[in-house]
Order: C-alpha cells, then structure tokens, then sequence
C-alpha cells in the first residue's frame, strides 16, 4: 500500500476499546467520556477479516491500542486470529502494564512480541495526581512491568509522557535506568487535544531534554530497538537500555509515516489527528468491499499533522487519543 506522497503502510494500530482503567491527565477526564456502546465495537472477527484483507496487499505489522487495551475482554483470542493471519509479521500490544500479570503468559502464547508500557512517572505518590487513581495502581503498573521482564517481552519500550513543572524532574531519573536494565525509554511531547489544553503551558520540548542527559553521560546516537515508529534513539556509553524521543511538535516525522489506525468502532484513520476516516464497519456488516474503503482512505491520507501547541484547532475534534488509538 503507498499513498499519493510515496509512502509505504504496511503498519496498522488497532484500538479495541476507548475505556481505561487510569485516568491520566493529559488522556482524559476523571469522570471518563461518552465512551463508546459495547455494539458498536468491532467484533474480533471483523477486526481479522480487515486485517486479512489488509494483509493482501501488503500490512505486515499491527499494534493493539486502546483506551488499554486489556480492558477488553479475552484480548488473548484476538491475537491468536490475527497471529493466524498470513503476511503478518508482528503483533505488538501498547497497555499501562496494569493487567499484565493476569493475562500477560497467555499474550505472549498468543503471538504478541512485543510490549510499550506507558508509566509516566518513578514515584508512587505522584502516580496519584497523574494518572488519578490510588496508589496500589501504582505498584500493580510495577508488579505488570516485572511480569513483562519475566515472560521475555523483549525489547521493552516504556513511553513517558512529558510535562513541565509536574514530572519532566525525573527525566534524569528514567534515563539512568537505560544504564542499567535493557529498557527504552521514550520520552514524548504533550500532543493537544480537546480537553487537555489546560496542560498547554506544560508542553515541553525534548530538545532540552536532551541537552539536560548530556550532562549525566555520554550520549550517542543509537539504533533504536525494533519497531516501526518515530522516535529518535540515543544510548549511554555501554548502557543496556536506550532513551528515545518522540516529538510531533518540535520535529514533525509525517514525511516517514508507515500507518493506518482502526478504531474500536471501525472508523479506518489514515491521521492520528484531522477529521479524515472512512467507515469500514458499513461495508464488513453488510458484505460490501471493504478495499473499496481501505483505498479510498489512503488516497485521501493528509501530508502531516496540523497540531499547534495550546490549540485543539489541529486534533480535529478529538478530546483525547484513547479516542482513536494513541
Ligand atoms: N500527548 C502525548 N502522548 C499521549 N498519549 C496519550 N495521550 C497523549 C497526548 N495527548 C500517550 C500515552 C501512551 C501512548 C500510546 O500515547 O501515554 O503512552
Ligand atoms: Fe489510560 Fe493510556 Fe489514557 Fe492513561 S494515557 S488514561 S493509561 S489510555
């Protein structure tokens, strides 16, 4: 599959749910959103039939996204379907770490390689403001990434969301822990959308980031572990782990774009961000040509992203990304 700016997709992220079990601040409200009916959700069937199509002409790799994508109930059997999916080279999962000890082994069984953990911050009690909930949420997101480290999920990516004045002081703190363990961390610009621009003025760039772990190592540019996104790597002299960042407002990477998102009620989005999506759900119910759509979306995939710092002009009317599948 190309688009009209040469690009290949061969990647896909699929939301399963829009619900979670946290709360972070930059995600969603505390009181959730109007989340979306049980019905109106793909079924596991029809997520592999468009993936099996998909395959066809060319998707090889699939991420699992949410909301967290555990909330959903047996996750393990849509893993196996698409795990039976000829062409598809690679199924990796993005969850909070939180029901990893309950259905993590089963995961692993089922064809899931690999994880992204996303823990925005090393101390308990911040956990609480941060993603609103109490702090055994904390210990169970800690107890979920041991488990990961056990069951061999390897490598291990652990997304850190940055925020000024609330935890971008452990940005030293994570990134010491690459010199140890074989983690990668990756430290990502706040992206606005409808109800996190409140947090506007927290927006912090990496490129200080950067300049800040200079000056606890040395610090050279790194082969980043496998995957398929967009972050830039960087590694300590001899160290196990990797710090990466991502960075949607200081650098844009539209021109390197390789994915579609699904989601969980089979809009198909060839942006993260903008109001294009095309309705596969229509076609799958009532036997119509899903490529047909699948087609039309690629034609149609915007050059880039038009986010601005502090407006949620360029979301598209988006009020958080476990709308769409961060
Ligand atoms: N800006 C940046 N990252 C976000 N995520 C969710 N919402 C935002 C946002 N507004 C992150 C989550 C998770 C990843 C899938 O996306 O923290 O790690
Ligand atoms: Fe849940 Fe992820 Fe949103 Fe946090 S960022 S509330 S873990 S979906």
């Amino acid at each position: 599959m190309r688009d009209q700016f040469g690009r290949t997709i061969d990647y896909l992220r699929i939301s399963v749910t829009d619900k979670c079990n946290l709360r972070c601040t930059y995600c969603m409200p505390v009181e959730g959103l109007d989340w979306i009916p049980r019905d109106e959700f793909l079924t596991y069937e029809e997520i592999t039939s468009v993936v099996r199509q998909m395959a066809d002409v060319g998707l090889r790799r699939i991420r699992l996204t949410g909301g967290e994508p555990l909330v959903r109930r047996d996750l393990p059997d849509l893993v196996h379907l698409l795990a039976g999916v000829p062409g598809i080279e690679d199924i990796a999962l993005s969850t909070n770490a939180i029901l990893l000890p309950q259905f993590g082994r089963e995961l692993r069984d089922a064809g899931v390689r690999r994880l992204n953990v996303s823990l925005d911050t090393l101390r308990r009690e911040r956990f609480r403001d941060m993603a609103r909930r109490p702090e055994r949420f904390f210990d169970a997101t800690l107890e979920g990434i041991a488990e990961a480290e056990r069951l061999g999920f390897a490598p291990l990516k652990i997304n850190t969301v940055l925020m000024r004045g609330l935890n971008d002081d452990e940005v030293e703190s994570f990134a010491e822990i690459t010199k140890m363990r074989p983690w990668h961390v990756r430290f990502i610009e706040l992206m606005p959308t409808g109800d996190n621009l409140h947090l506007s003025d927290r927006f912090l760039s990496t490129d200080s980031v950067l300049e800040r772990l200079r000056r606890i190592g040395d610090l050279r540019p790194a082969q980043g572990p496998m995957g398929n996104g967009p972050a830039t790597y960087f590694r300590f002299d001899g160290a196990p782990g990797s710090v990466g960042v991502i960075t949607p407002l200081s650098h844009n990477y539209c021109d390197r774009c390789n994915r579609m998102r699904l989601t969980a009620e089979g809009k198909l989005r060839t942006c993260l961000f903008g109001t294009h999506e095309v309705d596969l759900k229509g076609p799958l119910r009532s036997g119509g040509d899903v490529m047909q759509a699948v087609r039309r979306a690629l034609r149609e995939k915007p050059e880039k992203h038009l986010l601005q710092i502090g407006s949620a002009k360029g979301s598209g009317g988006l009020r958080a990304l476990s709308q769409v599948g961060g």
